[in-house]
């Protein structure tokens, strides 16, 4: 990397930061396609008015936003892109004349790597596990598909209920009525008694995060028995325990590695106005499980 007046420079914020795998990505990204940028980590301090004008100012053309800052952040954006706005939270920021657009980049990700893998989610009965910030964005990209219906199974039920509340919205506003009354909130107990299958299922909470890798959020057979398609957006360990049980019961899982890869590919691409090869996708991923 040959840093000079004329290098483009990029970053995040968060905090922490610390155990971000984002610069490393980006710079990965830059070296292959040639351009001359920079990415580095922000440790932000929740100033967000202060941040914001300070990246501004110093005319930082692209900034990934991360925990704790991605809903906090918007109220100094200038406009925000429309799925991002509905989920209410952002982690791209793109530097344009009238200040920082927001977008979010999580949802385009997981879309693109369903896309590679040639999974389609069309009349898929869709379950997502946990309620945080994660399943959030994960529900709301099955709710702009085809999709025949979302589970949102969580321990705390008042937080899957105002994803569901949120995602009622969203289809209201865009007129798909039928699939607004086919969005169930339960407990992993309460899924249990459900008869169909087929399921399409993203595992959005931090349960089976490296170090606790024996962790597992159902550790039920009967429900893997339904799993078709299993999404762990854990990437360490690279094989979760819910991977391992999807797989032991004939589905198909993926781990988050490339959602992660491709929501940095994404903003990339946002901030470039280029489209990043596949080749350098794979390289990326070569290189981050070295
Ligand atoms: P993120 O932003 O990564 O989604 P988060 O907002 O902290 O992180 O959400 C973590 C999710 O993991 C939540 O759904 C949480 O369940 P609660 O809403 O009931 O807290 C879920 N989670 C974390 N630890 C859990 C555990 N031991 N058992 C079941 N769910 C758990």
């Amino acid at each position: 990397m040959n840093i000079n007046g004329k290098t483009t420079v990029f970053g995040i914020i968060g905090d922490p930061i610390e155990h971000t795998m984002s610069p490393f990505i980006h710079n990965i990204i830059s070296r292959a396609v040639g351009i001359d940028a920079v990415y580095v980590p922000f440790r932000a301090n929740g100033d967000m008015v202060n941040i914001t004008k300070g990246l501004y100012a110093l005319g930082v053309k692209g900034i990934n936003v991360t925990v704790p800052y991605k809903t906090k952040i918007i109220p100094q954006l200038y406009m925000v892109e429309e799925v991002a706005q509905r989920i209410g939270a952002v982690n791209t920021l793109k530097y344009t004349e009238e200040g920082y657009k927001g977008y979010n980049t999580d949802i385009l990700g997981l879309d693109r790597e369903l896309i590679k893998e040639g999974i389609s989610l069309d009349n898929r009965n869709v379950v997502i596990l946990g309620a945080g910030g994660a399943a959030r964005a994960v529900a709301f990209m099955c709710a702009g598909k085809a999709v025949s219906s979302i589970t949102i199974v969580n321990r705390t039920l008042a937080k899957a209920e105002s994803i569901k509340e949120s995602l009622v919205e969203y289809l209201i506003a865009k007129g798909n009525f039928s699939l607004g009354e086919k969005i169930y909130v339960m407990t992993a107990e309460e899924l249990k008694q459900r008869g169909e299958g087929g399921y399409v299922a993203f595992q959005c909470t931090n349960v089976g995060l490296s170090p606790k890798v024996d962790e597992c959020v159902i550790c039920d057979e009967a429900f893997y028995e339904k799993v078709e398609i299993g999404i762990d957006l854990i990437y360490k360990p690279a094989r979760t325990r819910f991977m391992k049980y999807v797989e032991e019961a004939g589905g198909r899982a993926f781990n988050g590695l490339r959602m992660l890869i491709y929501q940095a590919v994404c903003s990339y691409e946002i901030w470039n106005d280029i489209k990043v090869p596949d080749e350098v996708v794979g390289l990326i991923e070569e290189k981050m499980l070295k």
